[in-house]
């Protein structure tokens, strides 16, 4: 019997709860022995629930039950998460996450003190929701140098630009439409500011690279900022606007970023729409791979967190590398020293890149190839110039 305890009974909480329920006849057959959730720590009331029996708000509990030996942190945010994850790693138990602000800033810390204590952390569900990612990097990929990843990472943003692009929509408009189908948060600042591609860019970033990639030198634009005519422009260029979180992965450095991008219509990651994600992985040997799904919600995301469960259970997670160390970030470039290919809006001529008028009033845009990062602040400012868009 392998007893687990989830922390948080939330969305992805009780669909873990449901998956086992729905499923453990079959995952009992793949593990070898019963999956058993013999605690849900959670501090609102589910007195009236089936389980009620299985409800504590007593943590401490549940790190003094030794036949528990995978705690599934469900809390999501930094606090109390990162306390309650040290607690059940000291205390010998593996921990299981989809937390992935958790991951990406204390990812190292924690898959150290995991391997001090002979235990794992895993967050195969931090990225991608249900996408498998994770462990295919760490395993399936593993013959390869992985040059580049580049994914669609939030669901709620590309479904806004869905709507943007495909029936005309504004931000506003399609923002509303997708708070009232309850994708969006209520406060939606950390999907469409890019902050959560940022975590998870910065999650995939850290793996392949086998070292922190600070998530806080990502420079990171959401899309707040794109209008109906960037969308007129990237349909003219047979592009699509997504945004996109990149990185890229060198010997000794690695730089990502977080922002809109034109990606031709002709690539993979433009058919990608709605609330689904993808990320596409670049091998040197197994060229461009892409996996696409549901990058959230309850079932999806449960998914993931029960595959983890289900490898430890196993007892195959000690042979696969799934962690990174930590890092003094003097190998992540800053954005000013890279180079980059855009389209410019403006009002005013820019010399030296081609010109595409489509027909809007008053400016016309110019792509700019392999342009310095560090000469973009000073041409942004040029009177007439509106907006810069990545390609
Ligand atoms: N808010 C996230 C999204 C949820 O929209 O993709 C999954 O991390």
């Amino acid at each position: 019997m392998i007893n687990i305890a989830i922390l948080g009974f939330g969305t992805v909480g009780s669909g873990v709860y449901e998956v086992l329920k729905k499923d453990g006849g079959i995952i009992a057959g793949r593990v070898g022995d019963e999956v058993r959730i013999k605690y849900i720590v959670e501090i609102r009331d589910f007195s009236d629930h089936p389980d009620a029996q299985l409800f504590t708000k007593d943590y401490s509990a549940v790190l003094t039950d030794n036949s528990v030996s995978v705690v599934v942190e469900m809390m999501g945010g930094i606090e109390p998460a990162y306390s309650f994850t040290k607690d059940a790693i000291l205390h010998g138990k593996s921990v299981v996450t989809s937390n992935k602000a958790l991951v990406a800033e204390k990812g190292a810390e924690l898959f150290a003190l995991a391997r001090e204590n002979g235990v794992f952390y895993r967050y195969e569900a931090s990225v991608g929701g249900g996408i498998p990612v994770i462990r295919p990097i760490g395993t399936c990929l593993a013959a390869n140098r992985i040059t580049r990843v580049m994914g669609i990472l939030n669901g709620t943003t590309n479904y806004i630009l869905t709507k943007m692009i495909e029936e005309g929509q504004s931000f506003e408009t399609a923002l509303a439409d997708a708070q009232k189908k309850g994708y969006a948060e209520a406060d939606p600042t950390a999907d469409v500011e890019g902050h959560d591609t940022c975590r998870k860019i910065a999650i995939l970033a850290s793996l392949i690279f086998g070292k922190n990639v600070d998530y806080k030198k990502i420079s990171t634009e959401g899309i707040t900022g794109v209008e109906p005519e960037d969308v007129e422009y990237a349909e003219a260029m047979d592009s699509s606007i997504k945004l996109i979180g990149m990185a890229r992965i060198g010997e000794d450095k690695v730089f990502a970023r977080v922002s809109p991008m034109l990606i031709p219509n002709d690539s993979p990651l433009a058919c990608v729409k709605d609330v689904f994600n993808a990320v596409m992985l670049t091998g040197d040997n197994v060229g461009d791979v892409m996996l696409y799904g549901s990058g959230a919600g309850k079932l999806p995301t449960a998914s993931a967190v029960v595959s983890d469960v289900i490898d430890i259970a196993r007892g195959i997670s000690e042979n696969r590398r799934l962690d990174w160390e930590d890092g003094d970030s003097s190998y992540v470039t800053p954005l000013s020293e890279t180079k980059v290919t855009c389209l410019i809006r403006s009002k005013e001529e820019i010399e030296d890149a081609t010109c595409i008028d489509i027909g809007i009033e008053g400016e016309k845009g110019y792509i700019l190839r392999n342009f310095k990062e560090s000469d973009l602040e000073a041409l942004l400012k040029r009177e007439g110039v509106i907006k810069c868009i990545r390609m």
